[in-house]
């Protein structure tokens, strides 16, 4: 089937569109990108043309359609032990202050889970931290992962990995401790890593009270996809579900400089983090 461009108007329709549904904001120039994503996504949902999908969509009555579609335009790029450093400062310097503070449960949150690699990366950081440290961390670790995506939660909570994805930041070592060889070529998450951990379906952009209060949140790579007034809604959210003292982990290439000023930095030997200012209430 050939390739339909969309014309301007469309393109900016649907800019606006999936920016008030999930807070990405896409430059001018993405519509190459946009439109060959859209069409892929109108072939294999069997629309004659991209032009009827779109109707049906701006109809905003198929909400499997919309969900598609939102899946179609995020990046789910992730890996096992993302940058290392963070799970480096967990097991050095995070764990055996929360230990000290006598913390149970420790509560943490990854905020834009993807297929679960983060989630299932801290809790094996746990695991190890346990087995190298016996006693010293008696609590509990509760961790919750939620991505907008119901097609990568469901990833996450299977917590089966293809060759391809299981060899991305994995050591054999911990392949072989943490998965089962399912012998066709894919790998599963033991249960003791899947322990203590729930994932579930969130919009950074909707009401995240529910989920309780966090002693670390984890929301790396997705703040950069969406506009200034949106990183300074979520940045000031979370403080509110931050308990005191709480951390937060973002990507590399993002900061609260400049959106939120709840936080502050602070430098272990390992990285990187920040932590949520003592009077952080004057900040939001
Ligand atoms: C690049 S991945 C990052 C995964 C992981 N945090 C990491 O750093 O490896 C970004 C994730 O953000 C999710 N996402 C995008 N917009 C979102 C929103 N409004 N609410 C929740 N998740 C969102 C996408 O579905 C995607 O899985």
């Amino acid at each position: 089937m050939s390739q339909l461009k969309l014309s301007n108007a469309d393109y900016d329709t649907f800019r606006h569109m999936l920016e008030d549904a999930c807070g990405i904001v896409l430059g001018e120039n993405k519509h190459y990108l946009v439109t060959s994503r859209l069409n892929r996504l109108s072939e294999e949902l069997s629309y004659p043309g991209l032009a009827d999908m779109l109707a049906d969509l701006k109809k905003g009555s198929n909400l499997r359609l919309k969900e598609r579609v939102i899946d179609a335009m995020t990046t789910n790029e992730t890996s096992w032990f993302r940058d290392r450093y963070p799970f480096e400062m967990l097991t050095k310097s995070l764990l055996p202050e929360f230990a000290k503070e006598k913390v149970n449960p420790l509560r943490i949150w990854s905020a834009a889970s993807s297929t679960g690699q983060e989630a299932y990366s801290i809790s094996m950081t746990m695991q190890e931290h346990k087995q190298k440290n016996p006693g010293a961390f008696p609590g509990r670790l509760e961790i919750v992962g939620t991505d907008i995506s119901p097609t990568v939660v469901k990833a996450a909570r299977d917590g089966k990995y293809d060759e391809l994805s299981i060899v991305r930041g994995l050591t054999d070592e911990r392949k072989t401790k943490f998965f089962t060889d399912n012998k066709d070529g894919g790998w599963t998450v033991k249960p003791e890593v899947k322990m203590g951990i729930r994932f579930t379906e969130l919009n950074l952009m909707n009401n995240y009270t529910s989920l309780g209060k966090f002693d670390i949140i984890f929301c790396r790579n997705v703040l950069i996809y969406f506009s200034s007034e949106m990183k300074t809604d979520i940045l000031s959210r979370m403080a509110q579900i931050l308990k005191p003292g709480g951390y937060l982990f973002l990507g590399g290439s993002e900061s609260p400089t400049g959106y939120c000023k709840a936080y502050e930095m602070v430098r272990f030997p390992e990285g990187v983090v920040y932590r949520l200012k003592e009077d952080w209430k004057n900040y939001i």
